[in-house]
C-alpha cells in the first residue's frame, strides 16, 4: 500500500513529538481504534517471523488496579482505559512443534530470549506509535517483570510465557512537561563510532538532566536511610573512601544529583532483578530461558 507523501512526513512529524503519558480522562478507547492499534502490534517485524509475543487487553478498572500495584505500585495504570501486557511467549509454539513432531527448546535458549524480547519492543512500540497517531496517549510500563509470577497467576499465562511489558493507554487529561533527550549527535554517529570528547558528553547530560536533583532529606532518620542507599551503591563502583568522600559533598550542596539518583540510589542492578521476586527465578520456574543458566550455569549448550 503507498501512502501520500505528505500524509507520511505528518505521521512521521507527529511521532517526534510523542512523549509518555500518566494522567488519563475517562474517555473510553473505541473498538474500532483499539483494533487499529493492535492491527499494527501483530503486523510488526519479527525474528525469523517466529512472533513468539502474546497481548493480553485489559480493560477492567478493578483488575486494572489490582495490575498497577503488582507492577511496583503505578496507581495511574488502574485508571488507564486500556491496558496492553505484552508478553514472550513460546507456549503457542511449544504446543504447535509438539504437535507437528518438531524439536523445540527456544524457551531455553539466550539467543531466542534476547530475539523473542526484541519482538515485543517491536510489537509494543508499534502499538505505541499507532495509539499516538490516533490521538491516544500511553506510557510503558516495564515493572511487570518483578510480578511475574502473580501476573501469570491472575490471567492464566501458561509455562513458557511471562509478563515482559504493559503499555497503559488512554486519553491524556493535559499534555505533561516533555522530557528533554540527548542531542542528536550523541545517539546518531555518521559512519564510524566517534572519539567522544569528555567535557562535551558531561554538557550533553548535564543540560538533559538539568535542573533535577534529588535534596537530602532534612529529616535525620530519612536522611541516614538515603546516605546508606547511596552509599551502597556508590561502593559497587568507589572504594569507601571515594564514596564517603562523594557523599561529604551530597551533603555539603543538599542534594544528590540526577545521575547519581538514578545509579546510586534507584536503579541497583542486583535490586532490579529482585524488586517483587527474583526475575531470573520466576522466569526459570516458568520454565523460560534462564532456566538452564541457573541450573548449570552455562548459557547455552
Ligand atoms: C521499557 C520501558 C519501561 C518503562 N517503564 C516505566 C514504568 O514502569 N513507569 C513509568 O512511569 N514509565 C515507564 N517508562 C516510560 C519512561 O519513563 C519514559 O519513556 C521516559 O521517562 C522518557 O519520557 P517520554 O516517554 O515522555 O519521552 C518506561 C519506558 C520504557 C521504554
Amino acid at each position: 500500500m503507498s501512502i501520500d507523501k505528505n500524509a507520511g512526513l505528518e505521521a512521521v512529524r507527529h511521532m517526534q513529538d510523542r512523549q509518555s503519558i500518566r494522567n488519563f480522562s475517562d474517555r473510553p478507547i473505541s473498538e474500532e481504534d483499539l483494533n487499529e492499534i493492535l492491527g499494527a502490534a501483530i503486523t510488526a517485524a519479527s525474528a525469523g517471523n517466529l512472533q513468539p509475543v502474546s497481548i493480553i487487553v485489559e480493560r477492567d478498572p478493578e483488575r486494572a488496579k489490582r495490575l498497577g500495584e503488582l507492577c511496583t505500585n503505578q496507581p495511574f495504570i488502574g485508571k488507564a482505559p486500556v491496558n496492553l501486557i505484552f508478553l514472550l511467549d513460546w507456549h503457542k509454539l511449544s504446543l504447535y512443534a509438539a504437535a507437528r513432531k518438531a524439536p523445540f527448546n527456544c524457551n531455553d535458549s539466550w539467543m531466542h530470549f534476547a530475539t523473542g524480547l526484541e519482538d515485543v519492543m517491536c510489537a509494543a512500540q508499534s502499538a505505541e506509535t499507532a495509539a499516538h497517531l490516533l490521538g491516544i496517549g500511553s506510557c510503558y510500563i516495564g515493572t511487570a517483570m518483578h510480578s511475574g509470577a502473580e501476573i501469570c497467576e491472575m490471567y492464566r499465562i501458561p509455562p513458557k510465557a511471562y509478563p515482559m511489558l504493559v503499555l497503559s493507554m488512554g486519553y491524556a487529561t493535559s499534555l505533561p512537561k516533555k522530557r528533554r533527550k540527548l542531542e542528536k549527535k550523541y545517539m546518531v554517529f555518521e559512519g564510524r563510532y566517534p572519539e567522544l570528547d569528555i567535557n562535551d558528553l558531561c554538557r550533553a547530560y548535564d543540560t538533559k538532566y538539568e535542573g533535577i536533583t534529588l535534596p537530602i532529606p532534612p529529616d535525620p532518620s530519612v536522611r541516614e536511610k538515603m546516605i546508606e542507599k547511596f552509599r551502597r551503591g556508590l561502593l559497587t563502583t568507589f572504594t569507601p573512601e571515594e564514596s564517603q568522600r562523594i557523599i561529604d559533598r551530597a551533603l555539603e550542596l543538599g542534594y544528590i544529583t540526577e545521575v547519581q539518583r538514578r545509579f546510586g540510589t534507584h536503579y541497583h542492578a542486583v535490586d532490579n532483578y529482585n524488586m517483587g521476586g527474583h526475575i531470573l527465578e520466576m522466569m526459570k520456574e516458568r520454565d523460560m530461558f534462564p532456566s538452564r543458566i541457573l541450573q548449570e550455569g552455562k548459557i547455552e549448550l
